[in-house]
């Protein structure tokens, strides 16, 4: 096997429209929005990082300053904070700045699809093996899915993906890889299909929105036509790609939350709301109260 060379990159891609979420996406990035107190696509960088991401390449588009803005720093806040002697907040915000040089931005200058928006990052990655995170999918668990992912990668190489089950019937909904042989914690990769017709799908193992992918996805890429919802679908450039390189299956041992649709961007608040130390037991009783009387307005009816 040739040497399975190191992972120092991710690509977060975040120029989508966001129109599963207007109009709150009309003037906010999507992925700002925010998950207890931070934006959702912190959650995604703190991921990367704790998986031994070192530089972070976000693919952006019109509109979306804030996202630079939230990465950059804030040196009148900080004087303001340190005026009132909020030292909590200002070591928290430091140990959030990314590194001096460590993030780079670069513009897809129209929404064509995810396959498109991996495509912008070509240059920036270069010749190497890079992590994609989707912002919006928003992993939960014990440990963070890259983590998991870059395990599996340093045992297996090539491409891996992570993959989660749904129900039978959710299958079109998603990105669906087919179930081969055991390898090491994971599986080997038979197909991949992007929102397979009612029937169709090769199992219910979808794709939740964390990779490892090899530099050549990038000349597959370049060529991609438009599939599924006449968007460019990175699900059909990693099938081309599998042809010449193994892809494994990593299933993440957490739950993933998409915050890019109103119901699980709210349950994603609660279960991460339950589980901070700060307003876990407070919120755990607001929300018990609030379900046990809708509940009782429900029987009254
Ligand atoms: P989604 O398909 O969930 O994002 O893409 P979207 O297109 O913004 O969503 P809707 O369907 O309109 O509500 C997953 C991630 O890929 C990015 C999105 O910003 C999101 O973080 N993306 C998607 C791009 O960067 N460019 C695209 O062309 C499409």
């Amino acid at each position: 096997m040739d040497r399975i060379r190191t992972v120092r990159k991710a690509v977060i891609p975040v120029a989508g429209n966001g129109t599963r979420f207007l109009p709150a996406t009309k003037a906010v990035p999507k992925e700002m929005l925010t998950i207890v107190d931070r934006p959702v696509v912190q959650y995604a960088v703190d991921e990367a990082r704790q998986a031994g991401i070192e530089h972070i390449v976000f693919v952006t588009s019109r509109n979306k300053q804030a996202i630079e803005d939230h990465f950059d720093d804030t040196p009148e806040l900080i004087s303001s904070l340190s005026r009132s002697g909020k030292n909590a907040q200002i070591s928290e915000l430091e140990s959030m700045l990314p590194k001096a040089g460590s993030v780079s931005f670069t513009r897809q200058q129209a929404p064509l699809g995810l396959g498109h928006a991996v495509w912008c990052a070509r240059d920036l990655i270069g010749d190497e093996p890079f992590a994609l995170l989707l912002p919006d999918m928003l992993s939960f668990g014990a440990r963070g899915c890259m983590a998991g992912l870059m395990d599996l990668y340093r045992e297996v190489g090539g491409n891996v993906v992570a993959v989660e089950q749904c129900a039978p019937e959710d299958a079109s909904k998603y990105g669906i890889v087919g179930k081969g042989g055991t390898v090491r914690h994971g599986f080997a990769v038979t197909e991949m299909v992007e929102k397979p017709a009612a029937g169709e799908a090769p199992s219910n193992y979808y794709l939740n929105g964390r990779y490892i992918l090899q530099p050549e996805i990038f000349s597959i890429l370049a060529h991609q036509q438009r599939g599924a919802g006449n968007e460019i679908q990175l699900t059909d450039g990693m099938l081309k790609l599998s042809a010449n390189q193994p892809f494994h299956a990593h299933p993440y041992e957490g739950r993933t939350f998409d915050c890019g649709s109103k119901q699980g961007f709210i349950e994603a608040n609660v279960a991460f709301a339950l589980n901070r130390a700060d307003i876990g037991d407070m919120v755990f009783e607001s929300v018990r109260e609030i379900v046990l009387s809708h509940e009782s307005r429900i029987r009254a009816a």
